[in-house]
This record gives structure tokens, sequence and C-alpha cells, in this order.
């Protein structure tokens, strides 16, 4: 059932040339993956090149055959259907390449192939067709430049799976530093839950927010990242150093978050609580919510909403 004659082809290749450059970045592919990106505005680029210079009516110089122009429609399809599954992406970007992919095998399935050189016939306005592409990617690109200005500000906010996972966040390191409690296990019995450093952190933004307001922002994250104390010299777990003698900061082991978003959990009073792994980095890179008993559940029963504010105000007031 060959029902596609190439000049329709044709008008389908710029089209979908013009779907793979605009949407993934429309729809901010790279925010999840690089290759998401990449793959489908170099498959448009090719695919745009490829159909002006084949021998059909939307060619502009007729140098590929139509069959070969075929089979390059068809093996870039199954390059489109694997990559997902071979770079490792998923949600819209993985349902958009699996759609162009199964949209482009139907439409080479269905094309005749046992058609006249297209050399003779009239040329099918393959000029405008180009036209529309370059208008298309173009129309795609300065709306995403506006939309990206809208969103970069808040790109401190945290950043989820389509599961509805928290990224673990980068650069916090530069964050402002807000504390550190210390619970050593010489304290507590040689049994403390967490004998390390409690360093606290907060995006300077989440900060800035809280100094106007005094509330913590939507999307505030506290991140908490536990340090070792260096070998115990003494039976309280304390060792010597040239300062003195004390408890001193070793290797990073672990990271707790809490994160403030009103919408997602409403249950716990608009934190949500995550654990990246206590143990040495590599941390984990994602993290799914903590059940309210493990977390939130002595957070709501004892800090300054939510938060063990005490601790930090020192820092948060400080002008
Ligand atoms: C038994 C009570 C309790 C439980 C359970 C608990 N926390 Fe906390 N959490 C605290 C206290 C007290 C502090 C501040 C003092 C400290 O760090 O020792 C704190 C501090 C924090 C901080 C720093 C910001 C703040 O609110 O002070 C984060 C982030 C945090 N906890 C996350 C978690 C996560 C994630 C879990 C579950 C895996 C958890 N907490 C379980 C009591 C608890």
């Amino acid at each position: 059932m060959q029902i596609i004659h190439p000049r329709l082809h044709g008008a389908l290749d710029y089209t979908v040339a013009a779907a793979l450059i605009a949407f993934p970045i429309v729809f901010d592919f790279g925010a999840e993956s690089t290759a998401a990106l990449l793959i489908s505005l170099v498959a448009g680029v090719g695919l745009a090149v490829y159909s002006a210079l084949t021998d059909y009516a939307a060619g502009v110089r007729r140098l590929v055959p139509w069959r070969v122009h075929l089979a390059l429609d068809a093996v870039a399809a199954l390059g489109l259907l694997a990559a997902p599954f071979a770079f490792g992406f998923d949600g819209l970007a993985r349902a958009f390449y699996v759609a162009v992919a199964v949209s482009v095998l139907v439409v080479v399935a269905l094309s005749q192939r046992n058609v006249e050189a297209a050399s003779s016939t009239p040329r099918a306005a393959p000029h405008a067709a180009l036209a529309a592409l370059l208008a298309s990617t173009l129309v795609a690109v300065c709306f995403a430049g506006s939309r990206g200005h809208a969103e970069t500000s808040p790109d401190w906010k945290p950043r989820w799976t389509e599961a509805g996972e928290l990224v673990l966040p980068e650069g916090y390191h530069r964050w402002v530093f807000l504390g550190s409690p210390l619970t050593p296990h010489a304290l507590n019995g040689g049994n403390a839950p967490f004998p390390e450093y409690h360093n606290v952190y907060v995006h300077p933004e989440a900060l800035d927010a809280f100094q106007r307001t005094g509330e913590w922002p939507e999307g505030t994250i506290l991140l908490k990242e536990l340090q070792l104390l260096r070998p115990a010299k003494f039976p309280d777990g304390s060792s010597l150093e040239v300062s003195g003698r004390g408890y001193f900061p070793q290797a990073r082991n672990g990271i707790d978050i809490s994160v403030k978003d009103s919408s997602r959990f409403p249950e716990t009073d608009g934190w949500g609580f995550f654990n990246f792994g206590h143990h040495a980095p590599p941390y984990d890179e994602t993290a799914t919510e903590q059940p309210a008993a493990s977390c939130a559940g002595c957070h709501m029963a004892n800090a300054e909403d939510m938060v063990f504010m005490k601790f930090y105000r020192p820092i948060l007031e400080a002008k």
C-alpha cells in the first residue's frame, strides 16, 4: 500500500526536520540530557540537508537518489528509536523520539518507491519549504531564548525527575554555610545515629528571600552534609591538634535534604525530606521522599516551622 507520493513525502520531510530542531529547544530537552537535545538537532539538520539534496520535487540540488533517501530515512528513524534507551533519557524527550521514529518508519513504508526520477518534473517550491524550515527554527530559538530568561533566575530551585524524585543539587559547597551541629558517639553512649558534623547549607537566593520576608521561600533547599571527625585519640572521641584538644572535621559522609514545597508536601507542613546516602561520596544522584515517620515527624514535633532555626539564627540574621 504505497500511497505517499514523493511530493507529499518532501513536505513531510521538512516538517519533521523543523520539529526535530524546534521541539527539543522549546521543551528544553537539554535540561535533562544533552544527548536528547543534540541528537534531535543533528537529526533535524541532517534530514533538512539530505532532503534538499534529494532527487524529488522538494529537492534543491538533486544529487541523492529517491531510494537512497528512503534508506536514509529508515536508518535515521531506527537511530532515533534507539537513542533514548542508549543514552538513558525518558519522559517527554523519549516520547518525542519514539513518536517521530515510528511516524517516519510508517511514512517510509507507505511511500511510493518506483517513481520516475524527479529531475525532469517541476520543482515544488523547495525554496519555500526551506524558508519555512528556517523561520520555524528561528521562532523556536527566540521562544526558547525568552523563556530561558524567565526561568534561569530560579535555577537554584529544586529539580525533580519525572517520577517525582529530588535531583541532588550541584555546587552546594558555594552556598551559604549556616552552621554545624555535632552529636559525637562519645556523648551518645557510643551509638550516635549521626556522629558527624552536620554542615547545613542554603542557597544565597533563598537566604536573601528569607532575610527580606522572614520566611523561607517556596523551593528552599536546606542541605545537610555529614562530615566525619578525625580519628579519636581520647575516650571522649576528641583528638589533639596544634590548636588544642577537640573535634576536627575529616571526610564527607552523606547528605540529607529538606525542601520547602507546599504543593508537593501538604501533609508534612510543606516540607519534604530526602536522604542521598549516609556514606562517603559519590552520593545518590536522586532520592525519593522519606516517609513522615523517618524524618518529617520529628521536625514537625520539635522544630520551628520545620527547621531547627535556633542553631542558624546567628548566621541568618547577620547583616
Ligand atoms: C529525632 C528527630 C529527627 C529526625 C527523625 C530527623 N531529624 Fe533532621 N534534624 C533534627 C535536628 C534536631 C536537627 C538540627 C540539629 C542537628 O542537626 O543535630 C535536624 C536538622 C536537619 C536538617 C538541617 C535543617 C534543619 O531543619 O535544621 C536537615 C536538612 C534534616 N534534618 C533532614 C532530615 C532528614 C532527611 C531526615 C530523615 C532521613 C531527618 N532529618 C530526620 C532532628 C531530626
